[in-house]
């Protein structure tokens, strides 16, 4: 059986397409996914970064961080599997949710991008909350200050112990629970909420297909699995 081909078949058979993607899919990028041998989560601990107590403890420290990877997400490309799902759009109704914060989506040409977990371009007001979008690649001083309010910005992005902002959360389950397919892409579906889409669109009828390196906590629930780079697989299935 060619699963690729096969996948291909469903996707013809399937006028709404939901992507839920994770790190892998800016891999080829360049950009480090959170776990593996090469994971942030590796060589850095997420309590001292990415959570709500580090930032109170440390804001510096959380946006030298940020910064970091700012700098290497500017310096990146789409790969040729963003392009893939942005082609998808010329016979599909696609939808991306994104637990990547890194914006490729949109810069490939996507134009329904859900950003579940926020996006590192974007700042917030830790005081009037105001949230503004800042594209450069690195920030004049850090940590940054309100421009209203004088107070501390934070990162426009979800941390370990936030809830996903209430209004992408409903957008993705109403997405999932409309879907024909719903294609699992470059996440290691360990982390939730993000993960339960997968059941969710499973039990409202949707096909769903992962696309990953290896099999991952997710694979048991899958109809098909695709293993290899989703830089290589993508494009093979819009073709
Ligand atoms: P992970 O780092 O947990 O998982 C990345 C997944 O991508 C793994 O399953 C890899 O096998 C796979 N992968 C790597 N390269 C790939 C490639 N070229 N093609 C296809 N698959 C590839 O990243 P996420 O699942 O996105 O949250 O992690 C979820 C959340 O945990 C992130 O949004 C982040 C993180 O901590 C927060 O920071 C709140």
């Amino acid at each position: 059986m060619n699963e690729v081909s096969d996948v291909r078949d469903w996707l013809r058979a399937s006028p709404r397409v939901i992507a839920l993607t994770g790190a892998g899919m800016s891999a080829e990028s360049g950009i480090p996914t959170f776990r593996g041998l090469d994971g942030l989560w590796r060589n850095y601990n997420p309590q001292d970064l990415a959570t709500p107590e580090a930032f109170e403890r440390n804001p510096t420290v959380v946006w030298e961080w940020y910064d970091w990877r700012r700098g290497l997400i500017a310096a990146a490309e789409p790969n040729p599997g963003h392009y893939a799902l942005a082609q998808l759009e010329a016979t599909n109704h696609v939808s991306i949710i994104s637990q990547n914060v890194d914006g490729l989506h949109t810069r490939a040409g996507s134009t329904h991008v859900i950003e579940i977990h926020g996006s590192i371009w974007r700042t917030r007001c830790t005081s009037c909350d105001r949230t503004q979008s800042n594209l450069k690649p690195h920030l004049t001083t850090l940590p940054p200050l309100c421009e209203d309010c004088g107070q501390l910005l934070r990162p426009g992005v979800v941390w370990f112990g936030e809830n996903l902002p209430p209004m992408a959360w409903e957008a993705s389950v109403e997405a999932v629970s409309t879907a024909d397919i719903l294609l699992v892409i470059g996440t290691s579906g360990i982390v939730y909420p993000a993960a339960q889409l997968v059941p969710i669109a499973k039990d409202a009828g949707a096909k769903v297909v992962e696309i990953n390196l290896e099999a991952t906590a997710l694979s048991s629930q899958v109809d098909a699995t695709l293993l290899g780079p989703s830089g290589q697989i993508l494009p093979k299935l819009v073709q």
